[in-house]
């Protein structure tokens, strides 16, 4: 398949306003589109389509047993397409347009294929203006789920779709980097009128609570962490997002995981093995001082868990184009945006944590 790659640095423009129009277009025929959003580039076709829907597994290479993700132009459309509540109303008018999905249950106007099969579906507007654009200019809403291939991080750059994507969809559009650079936030309004967090994002659960909320995490956003385990099981179904080399994520503080990464990179040069860090930004210089031979990747100042959301997957999808046999990281927290960081990582750790 033959992909149109347009780039857009502004909708002012009359290039990128035909742009739109043409890709509204392929959305309309049934075609694929992906499009930038804040949160990660999305593989978009028509919601309303189930050859669509099906188009979208296709090119993702994904189980269709994985339900989609509608994406709204506002938030007030959510009602066409699922039975809404003063909550949703609430949410809706707190914290979107924005990195927030929420699932409620589904209208028949939108097919089994994108919900595969499940009563309810997910909705999410998005801020991205290019992304609101192109919803409002198909006049559908537009199913999406991450651009990225299954099984590789999220891309949050035009690189990153063109190198996934390239052949496979009708349009790309490049909008630059995402300014979130994690997935949404998902959650499900239950019927006693709180919120289950299945997926933590750029919305905190802090953000939550602050608004009255009363929020249950679902356990599998954290799992794997449980009371005196040291080494976790791989357990190849929960691997996500993941680098071809394998992630390990170290739990403890600056002293702890220099003492052993000094150890541990000795045994691992004897053995031949070729490691990387991504480490902090503060520590790459005394680590890149200790570790001379060992590949380091800033992803970020330890302070601001903003801008390691921004660039995790752009890094663990740097580390490819080394033939490493293992990525040693920190674990992050589990407050605001570092709940969200740590149920990436520990995906694409496959649940190797080490507790030093
Ligand atoms: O930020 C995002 O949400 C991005 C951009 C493109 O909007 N989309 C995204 O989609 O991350 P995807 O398909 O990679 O992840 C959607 C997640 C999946 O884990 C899926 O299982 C869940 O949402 N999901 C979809 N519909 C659901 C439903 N009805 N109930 C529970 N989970 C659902
Ligand atoms: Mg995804």
């Amino acid at each position: 398949m033959q992909t149109k790659i347009v780039q857009i640095h502004s909708l002012d423009s009359p290039c990128a306003q035909n742009a739109i129009k043409d890709a509204a277009e392929v959305i309309r025929r049934g075609g694929l589109v992906v499009f930038p959003t804040e949160t990660v580039y999305g593989l978009g076709g028509d919601a309303t389509n189930p050859l669509a829907a099906s188009r979208i597994y296709a090119a993702k290479g994904r189980p269709s047993d994985n339900p989609l993700i509608i994406h709204v132009a506002d938030p007030a459309d959510t009602c066409r397409y699922a039975v809404t509540c003063p909550l949703y109303d609430r949410l809706a008018s707190e914290l979107m347009p924005g990195p927030l999905t929420v699932v409620l249950p589904v209208l028949p106007i939108i097919p089994s294929e994108v919900t595969a099969s499940l009563p309810t579906v997910a909705v999410r507007c998005p801020e991205n203006p290019i992304a609101r654009a192109l919803i409002r200019e198909a006049g559908v809403p537009i199913a999406a789920p991450s651009a990225n291939l299954s099984g590789s991080p999220s891309p949050t750059s035009g690189a990153h779709v063109i190198k996934d994507m390239d052949g496979r969809v009708d349009y790309i559009i490049d909008g630059g980097a995402s300014d979130i650079g994690l997935e949404s936030t998902i959650v499900k309004i239950e019927d006693d009128g709180t919120l289950l967090l299945l997926r933590p994002g750029g919305i905190t659960v802090e953000m939550l609570t602050s608004l009255g909320c009363t929020v249950k995490i679902a356990d599998a956003v954290t799992a794997g962490l449980k009371d005196g385990e040291t080494v976790l099981s791989p357990g190849m179904k929960y691997k996500h997002y993941a680098p071809k080399a394998s992630l390990i994520l170290l739990d403890g503080d600056r002293i702890k995981r220099f003492d052993f990464l000094k150890k541990h990179m000795e045994v691992m040069k004897q053995a031949g093995k070729k490691c990387a860090l991504l480490a902090y930004s503060e520590e790459c210089a005394e680590l890149s001082a200790a570790f001379a031979d060992v590949q380091i990747f800033d992803f970020g100042s330890q302070e601001n868990e903003e801008e390691q959301a921004r660039l995790l997957f752009a890094r663990l999808r740097e580390t490819d184009a080394f033939d490493l046999d293992e990525i040693y990281a920190p674990l992050p927290g589990l407050k605001g945006m570092g709940l969200a960081l740590y149920n990436r990582m520990i995906r694409a750790a496959a649940h190797r944590i080490l507790h030093l």
